[in-house]
């Protein structure tokens, strides 16, 4: 059978948590046991009073842990950090609000949450809880937070709960948490032999040595961009205006302040890309007559006298030939009209537009929403989603597409 070993060298940690769908964690280790997977199971102790580890330790083929001080993999080894590295994934399922809220604020008082810790494999979280519980806005806003680091979620349903309300909260079906599972390593694959630029920020046009004009973007759409092509194994050039966040892992990041030399760096790296991501926030003009001294305030009036910066994109647009150019375009009014006119003249792929005058999109913000155009008239409407999650959607857009 085609899909029977998909899974087949892939080490999954299974985090079991205490809720009632832990009952189901048996059907999640069999079928993932099925498609090839080697798993190792561990509990928390709410966990062990909804289902006991024999089965899962049958099911597993592997002792089951759910205490730091027992169970060793090695006698000489740590069980959180051997399992840690073992880990290709790991995968918490049911996950209640008490670990996803613990992740978040990186406690780790008993094995598993240490393990969630120690690893730096890609963690899925799988929740399951009540209703009310999971809109609480302090579990809403510990999902989003660590959404935008990068951990995962599959959603839960909507259904009659163990406690009779209706409503969210539901664990998603075995199949589903299965299949996500499996399309989560197609993903981190499809994009190697792959070498991606993305551009990243705001430039900064320098009026003496001290003062500056530039913009409020921040780098978190250009960062998740960069950090979404890595872990699917893309090359990444990085090429980031100044910022305040963290850069991705596994990219080539390199820093730059003005426009210009985003132009130099973009140039240089260009012939070697496949797809460009210019997602940097670029001033358009730069200060002719740049004091050479921090200026003094001696007259109550002062004139900038401001130069057009070269276009970077638009210079990709002329010089490409078989790369692929993601425009990105920050609009206040008729957006859709900007885009398409950018998306010709630029000579583009694709083009991503935003409305910066909306509260929950744009500059600054965790969450952004927009429109996506190809050169071929498609038009994909994103709604408001974090910025990781708005990059995942563009890149997959982009790759159906090529
Ligand atoms: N861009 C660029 N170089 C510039 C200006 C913009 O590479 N000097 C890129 C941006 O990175 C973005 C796209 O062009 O991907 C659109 O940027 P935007 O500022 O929205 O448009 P502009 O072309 O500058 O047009 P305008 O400011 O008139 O809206």
């Amino acid at each position: 059978m085609k899909n029977s070993y998909q899974l087949s060298n892939k080490n999954i940690v299974l985090g079991i948590t205490g809720g009632i769908a832990a009952y189901k964690a048996a059907d999640i280790v069999s079928k993932l046991k099925k498609e090839g997977a080697q798993i190792k199971v561990v509990m928390t102790k709410n966990a062990l009073n909804f289902i006991n580890p024999l089965t899962l330790e049958t099911l597993s083929g592997n002792p089951v842990y759910y205490d730091t001080f027992e169970h060793r993999l090695n006698a000489w080894e740590i069980d959180h950090i051997s399992l840690a590295k073992w880990a290709d994934v790991m995968l918490i399922a049911p996950a209640t609000a008490n670990i996803i809220s613990k992740a978040r604020c990186g406690i780790a008082d008993d094995l598993l949450s240490t393990t969630i810790m120690a690893t730096t494999s890609k963690v899925i979280f799988a929740p399951a809880m009540n209703t009310n519980m999971l809109h609480n806005p302090i579990v809403q806003s510990n999902i989003a937070y660590l959404k935008d680091l990068g951990y995962e979620f599959i959603s839960s349903e909507s259904g009659i709960l163990a406690c009779g309300d209706f409503g969210d909260g539901k664990l998603a079906k075995v199949d589903d948490i299965v299949k996500y599972v499996k399309d989560f390593f197609l993903r981190t694959t499809d994009m190697s032999n792959m070498n991606v630029l993305v551009t990243a920020g705001p430039t900064r046009e320098y009026i003496d040595p001290v003062r500056y004009i530039s913009n409020p973007s921040s780098g978190k759409m250009g960062y998740s961009i960069a950090q979404v092509c890595a872990e699917r194994g893309a090359t990444v050039d990085l090429v980031s205006g100044p910022t305040h966040i963290t850069p991705p892992t596994g990219v080539n990041l390199y820093r730059v302040e003005t426009a210009r030399e985003m132009y130099d760096k973009v140039m240089e790296l260009f012939p070697r890309a496949q797809i460009v991501f210019k997602s940097a926030a670029v001033g358009d003009y730069g200060v002719e007559n740049k004091a050479k001294h921090k200026l003094k305030k001696t007259k109550d009036t002062m004139e900038l006298k401001l130069k057009k910066n070269p276009d970077i994109l638009k210079e990709l647009g002329n010089q490409k030939t078989n790369q692929i150019l993601v425009g990105f375009a920050a609009e206040t009014r008729d957006i859709e009209e900007y885009a398409l006119k950018k998306l010709q003249e630029k000579n583009l792929d694709f083009i991503f537009v935003n409305d910066v005058s909306r509260e929950d999109a744009g500059f600054e913000r965790d969450t952004n929403a927009g429109i996506l155009f190809t050169r071929e008239g498609d038009r994909v409407e994103l709604p408001v989603q974090t910025k990781r999650e708005l990059a995942c959607r563009i890149v997959d857009e982009v790759l159906k597409r090529i």
